[in-house]
């Protein structure tokens, strides 16, 4: 069964064993709700050991990126299906860091989104604007190319697509509520040929800001940088995402 949500923190190069064990240690008292689904996004070396030490919990583990062939002559790359034999559940791919700093483009991501499904795992797809686009007001067609050119149709799984303004990544900065909203129908009425398709918002969420994320109807989840660091507020994003879920119940 889908989740409603997807809370994921992404670690990007940060972090080691002592953080993972101090993690397992603050998720003790974890309560995990089928409404919601919690990922954590670690550097490649320490997935496997988290893996482990989460087996008995409902806490997932992805990666942040990987190539799209399935193996070869990539030094230095990470193939889907390695990940898959260690049980990876999420990969990012097309994340902005990726996009400037390692050539991720749009024809790479949707590759990779396709060997990821292959090996059944869910592909976490950013897409995201510039500044210098949002200042030109190039928003709304920037988006809309992204999409269409890294996103493939599927229909028999999981696809999560991550709106992340790059401008909001790391500075505090996020777009008004209606921004948002506008950006995520966009992509949903782009790929609404893909039943299982979730957005989620990343770029600056914090314990601040999440209740009034989550409350914009079309956000379906969260990929968090800064603040999945601290362990303590990771927690209280997803304990905020839970009650506000639950607020429908009653
Ligand atoms: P911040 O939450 O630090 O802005 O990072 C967002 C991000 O890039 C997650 O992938």
């Amino acid at each position: 069964m889908i989740s409603i949500m997807l809370i994921a923190g992404n670690w990007k190069m940060n972090y080691g064993l002592k953080e993972l064990y101090d993690f397992s240690n603050t998720f003790k008292s974890f309560e995990p709700s089928k409404d919601i689904d919690l990922c954590i996004i670690p550097p490649f070396p320490i997935i496997k050991e988290a893996k482990h030490i989460f087996q008995e919990t409902k806490i997932n583990v992805g990666a942040q990126c990987c190539h799209y062939k399935l193996e070869g002559s990539f030094t230095g790359d990470v193939s889907p299906k390695l990940l898959s034999e260690i049980g990876c559940d999420y990969v990012i791919t097309g994340h902005s860091e990726r996009r400037s700093n390692h050539f991720e483009t749009n024809a790479y991501v949707k590759n990779t989104v396709l060997s990821l499904i292959n090996k059944n795992i869910t592909p976490i797809i950013c897409v995201g604007e510039t500044q210098e686009e949002k200042r030109k007001g190039n928003t709304f067609n920037f988006i809309k190319k992204q999409v269409s050119e890294s996103v493939p149709i599927i229909n028999d799984a999981l696809i999560v697509v991550a709106y992340e303004p790059i401008w909001a990544i790391g500075s505090g900065n996020i777009p008004s509520e209606e921004e948002i909203e506008k950006i995520h129908n966009l992509i949903r009425e782009e790929l609404n040929s893909i039943p299982y398709l979730k957005v989620i918002y990343g770029g600056s969420v914090n314990e601040k800001n999440c209740k009034e994320i989550f409350s914009i109807p079309s956000v379906e989840g969260a990929l968090i940088g800064g603040a999945s660091l601290n362990f303590k507020e990771f927690l209280a994003i997803y304990n905020s995402g839970v009650k506000y879920l639950n607020s429908f119940k009653r």
